[in-house]
């Protein structure tokens, strides 16, 4: 869980910033004034600082002056500042002493949601620097390729697909060089979790092809890029239902089942998305059982690709860590898949469960 210091004066609008981050999943502290913020900076270590700029008791600019000058441990947390103008003047100085971001008033969730996911992870994405070279373009281009693909299908906007497609490229180039272990150990510690997942699902995919199945490199590609994107519907779901911190009840389990709709309708754009992609997006959450959702498939209408992504994909689920649940190792996964009588293809659970057990990935 990350910590996100708000500092704004209008109790209003700080109870609704708190109540936006706090759906994404962090912790919240409030200041009312520069001091107050300044004190909390020095004692706390900061993931990321909502600003304002018109605050009592130094303005929001002398308050990040003081952060940016102390020792404290937030002394370089990112800082974005609220600002009720767009004026260049402002801008300047607050970059002069040292904010990141602007959000300028009044803002909307949406805005807010993106900048706070955009930088609340900063810290993390700095420390990949110490990855290898090509671990950290594997993690930087696939975070972006998804950060686009969620951003530009929110309204209307179409699939960045080459950036997607060059995503897959390195994922598949990283794999070859026996890369992997450590750009999945990387990304434990980010936060942002649809991403994260969807990311952790496309490697985790094109490992298991890789080893599974005679696939060309360029089916490894496309198989890939399905698993990356097999839940970029979830764009379309309410951040409440979606980021709940808690185990979801009936009616919000029937607004999450939506998502595989909503990545139909998305990949549906295009006249020449692979079939494979299609295969993935609409049936990962169908079971051999016939118990699965949305058309309760069973049998072989649930290809392999759609019962290799049903495996991989409550893996990385399973030992992913959330805010209700803890990150489950690897045997503990497998033991709890081994118990869901009838959801998986059993003999490619027991093939994904020797590669991963017998490669030596940490995850
Ligand atoms: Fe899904």
């Amino acid at each position: 869980m990350k910590q996100v210091l708000i500092v704004e004066d209008e109790p209003i609008i700080q109870r609704g910033i708190e109540r936006v981050v706090g759906l994404l999943g962090h912790k919240t502290f409030a200041a009312f004034d520069g001091r107050s913020a300044v004190e909390i900076a020095k004692i706390n270590h900061l993931d990321l600082i909502l600003m304002d700029e018109k605050i009592p008791f130094l303005s929001g600019l002398g308050a990040l002056e003081q952060i940016r000058s102390s020792d404290g441990p937030s002394k370089n947390t990112p800082v974005v500042m609220l600002t009720a103008f767009n004026d260049k003047e402002t801008i300047k100085s607050a970059i002069s002493v040292g904010s990141n971001d602007f959000i300028v008033k009044p803002f909307d969730t949406e805005e807010l949601v993106r900048k706070v996911n955009k930088w609340v992870n900063h810290s993390v994405e700095q420390s990949w620097r110490k990855l290898n070279a090509k671990e950290e373009a594997l993690l930087r281009v696939t975070l972006d390729a998804l950060t686009g693909a969620f951003e530009t299908t929110k309204g209307h906007g179409t699939l960045p697909f080459a950036l997607v497609k060059d995503s897959c490229d390195r994922i598949l180039n990283v794999l070859e060089l026996g890369l992997v272990d450590s750009a999945l150990t990387a990304l434990k510690a980010h936060d942002d979790y649809t991403f994260v997942h969807s990311l952790r699902v496309g490697v985790y995919m094109s490992v298991f092809a890789r080893g599974y199945g005679e696939f060309s490199r360029d089916e490894l590609a496309v198989i890939t890029m399905g698993a990356l994107l097999h839940d970029v519907g979830k764009v379309k779901l309410p951040l409440q239902v979606l980021n709940k911190p808690s185990v979801l009840d009936k009616r919000e389990y029937q607004i999450i089942k939506k998502h595989v709709d909503y990545t139909m309708e998305i990949l549906g754009q295009y006249s020449n998305s692979p079939d494979q992609v299609m295969e993935i997006g609409r049936d990962h959450h169908e079971r051999p059982d016939g118990m699965g959702y949305p058309n309760g498939s069973h049998g072989a209408q649930v290809g392999q690709l759609a019962r290799m992504a049903a495996v991989v994909d409550a893996f990385v689920a399973i030992t992913d860590r959330r805010i209700y649940k803890p990150a489950y190792d690897f045997a503990k996964a497998f033991e709890i898949m081994k118990l869901s009588d009838g959801q998986f293809d059993e003999a490619v659970l027991q093939h994904f469960e020797a590669l991963v057990m017998d490669s030596g990935l940490h995850g």
